[in-house]
């Protein structure tokens, strides 16, 4: 049992207890609630995941309120200005969920460019006849264009991993990356020669009003049409109304999704009846390890707010 001088602060019911009970020592821990509760105006800091909306409204039900400690590496979910405002400090988790989102991009790559997630559909659904030589055809990375947009830590390792498959790096992005240009012989161009060059294109940028539909129709025309998009950043970095116009009319060659718009993606959804297009449900940081990890670091930062410390990982500092 916690002392009742302790701090008091919210977590976001989804995350399971024993995954932030080291914050017993340091707070008494209560559940976020949706709706206003008696507790609120006590709250000293609340553990957020990815669909906590973090506005103006959701702040002013909590008048003492020192952090926000986001699960997640992007904080699109937070009106990172209204904390600001109320002097309330955002933390995030980076770093920890690189290497597993980096692993869910070149899965979708792979799976992508090889159709393996339609000839597995096929096998099982009884389309599985003689070895055909032009049997689920697909292309073959080695040699291949690479093209990241975002070459941050996410970017990096998955184009580190896509160089091991034989691929050239390049990547858009507002800074130059001279360490990662040296270590992966990666070339920085502008978006649109990125765009008309590569054979497969990679997201890692964040969700900010200047990436919002960054991919949109234009962009989408601009790709080569036997190019595969790849998305594991957010949903509306990619106008999906355009996509799927691109995936009908052969703009592009396919794609994947691990993140859309909205999620979860209705399963009505005409995107996962296409033959050229890979949805895995937003799974990018999904290994237990991993996600025990962005636990613990959102824990690190949530603690070291309530002592007034700097934060390990603090957005906008
Ligand atoms: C993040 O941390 O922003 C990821 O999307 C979670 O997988």
């Amino acid at each position: 049992m916690s002392a009742p001088s302790l701090p008091l602060v919210a977590v976001a019911p989804e995350i399971p207890d024993d995954w932030t009970s080291r914050l017993a020592p340091h707070a008494r821990v209560v559940a976020l609630s949706s709706e206003a509760a008696a507790s609120d105006a006590d709250i000293e800091g609340v553990l957020t995941t990815l669909t906590t909306r973090v506005d103006d409204a959701m702040l002013s039900r909590f008048p003492n309120l020192r952090v926000v400690s986001n699960m997640a590496v992007g904080v699109d979910n937070i009106d990172v200005s209204a904390c600001a405002r109320r002097e309330v400090r955002v933390g995030n988790t980076p770093g920890v969920l690189t290497d597993a989102t980096a692993d869910i991009a070149m899965t979708l790559i792979l799976c992508v460019t090889r159709r393996a997630f339609v000839a597995t559909r096929d096998a099982r659904e009884g389309r599985w006849g003689p070895w055909s030589p032009t049997g689920w055809l697909g292309s073959s990375l080695r040699k291949k264009r690479l093209g990241v947009v975002g070459l941050g830590a996410i970017g990096a390792a998955t184009a580190s991993r896509a160089k091991s498959f034989g691929m050239e790096i390049c990547y858009s992005g507002p800074s130059r990356k001279a360490r990662a240009e040296e270590e992966l012989r990666a070339t920085r161009l502008p978006l649109e020669e990125l765009l008309t060059s590569a054979d497969v294109i990679s997201l890692h940028c964040p969700l900010v009003d200047q990436t919002r539909h960054l991919i949109d129709s234009i962009a989408l025309r601009a790709m080569k049409p036997t190019a595969a998009l790849i998305n594991t950043a957010r949903g509306d970095v990619v106008d999906q109304i355009a996509l799927e116009r691109a995936l009908d009319e052969g703009w592009i060659a396919g794609a994947g999704l691990d993140v859309t718009t909205p999620e979860p993606l209705p399963p009505t959804h005409p995107l996962y009846r296409r033959d050229n297009c890979l949805i895995t449900p937003h799974i990018g940081s999904a290994t237990i390890e991993t996600r025990r990890a962005m636990a613990s670091l959102a824990c690190d930062n949530l603690i070291a707010a309530l002592d007034g410390a700097p934060l390990p990982h603090e957005v906008g500092s």
